[in-house]
């Protein structure tokens, strides 16, 4: 497939919404927390797109990319240049899920070379710039907004991708783990890279063994959605018991906390506080990220020469001396 064939639709969903992108998606599609990225071919989107771009009352937002600005985007995205925190992994692990759930069917054929070499080149920007960033990860800034390493008693709520992110970052505590389903946190504590340093323990998946620990834990970390049901019995524990020990209860499955049950209480943060807390370190990386963001753009570029070549989509073929001559004939 030529790369000007390429389309990639940019759902960006609204800061305060759940999940406003439309059901039913063609192509490969990634999904996170912020937006649905579909990746497909100028033949499957077909006249779907004719309205795009597209900013809806809520200040949900929708693009289109084609061709090599979809490549260039699509590397921005996987390196972690497009993420609330940049520089962050999960949004490679998330893409190449998504890939794989996708690659088996017949539209896949022809995505294949150019998420084959999209997988390659992401690899290449991610060693070369991102991973000298420093510690903006979640997991790095949960354990600042707790305040360094945490001690006592730590509840992680969840055992989904974010959980298992900032599981390292618990490391040497008396950590209890509560998950809907518990089967979920073994498996994520299998996969643990490090041994725990401290104690774990997985609890009953039920709503009394949760909040038993609620009464007993310094610091607690929700890494599943809100639940308006379950929120009101959390912060009624907080309130009561937890907020008196001096820790600090960080929820990571709302953006803020107006409009949730924990509104107001003490020592309680939200993404938006993570986010402010990534923005005043953020400074001195600006540098390495404009150069990881010309890396996508450049590398655009010459998937856009090696396409020119005919038969050769989706491979390699074409150095940096190429593309320093093709720049200077447009800077002609
Ligand atoms: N991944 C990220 O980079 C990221 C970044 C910022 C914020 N977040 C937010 O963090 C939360 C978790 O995200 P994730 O990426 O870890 O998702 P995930 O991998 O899909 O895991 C979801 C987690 O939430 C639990 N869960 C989902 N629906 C639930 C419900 N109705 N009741 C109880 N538990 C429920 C799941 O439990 P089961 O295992 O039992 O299904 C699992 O532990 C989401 O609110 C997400 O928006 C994620």
């Amino acid at each position: 497939m030529a790369l000007s064939d390429l389309i990639v639709v940019n759902h960006r969903k609204a800061a305060k919404a759940d999940a406003l992108a439309p059901a039913g998606l063609d192509g490969c599609v990634v999904r996170t927390c912020l937006r649905e990225v579909q990746v497909t071919t100028r033949a499957q989107i077909n006249g779907a797109a004719a309205h795009l771009p597209h900013t809806d009352a809520n200040g949900a937002s929708t693009e289109l990319y084609q061709g090599a600005e979809a490549y260039s985007f699509l590397l921005r995205l996987a390196t972690g240049l497009e993420s609330e925190i940049v520089g962050e992994t999960e949004i490679f692990g998330q893409i190449k899920q998504a890939w794989r759930d996708f690659e088996t069917q017949d539209d896949a054929r022809p995505l294949r070379p150019w998420m084959q070499r999209l997988l390659q080149e992401t690899k290449e920007i991610r060693s070369e710039y991102v991973v000298g960033l420093g510690s903006a990860t979640y997991g790095s800034l949960t354990r600042r907004l707790l305040g360094g390493r945490p001690e006592g008693i730590t509840l992680l709520l969840g055992a989904g991708q974010l959980a298992a992110t900032i599981l390292p970052y618990l490391d040497g505590t008396d950590l209890r783990i509560h998950n809907r389903n518990p089967a979920r946190a073994f498996a994520m504590l299998a996969e643990a890279r490090q041994r725990h340093g401290g104690s774990v323990t997985v609890l009953d998946p039920g709503l009394d063994a949760e909040l038993a620990v609620w009464r007993e834990a310094r610091d607690i970390i929700i890494c599943v959605p809100a639940d308006a049901e379950r929120d009101v019995a959390r912060a009624q524990a907080w309130r009561d018991h937890a907020a008196a020990r001096g820790g600090r209860l960080l929820h990571l499955g709302v953006r803020g906390s107006e409009g949730t049950a924990f509104n107001g209480l003490p020592n309680v943060a939200t993404l938006d506080e993570m986010f402010s807390l990534r923005d005043s370190q953020a400074g001195q990386r600006t540098a390495l990220l404009n150069r990881a963001r010309k890396a996508c753009l450049d590398k655009a570029q010459l998937a856009r020469l090696d396409d020119a070549d005919g038969s050769r989509s989706g491979s390699s073929h074409h150095g940096w001396e190429d593309l320093a001559v093709f720049q200077a004939q447009v800077a002609w």
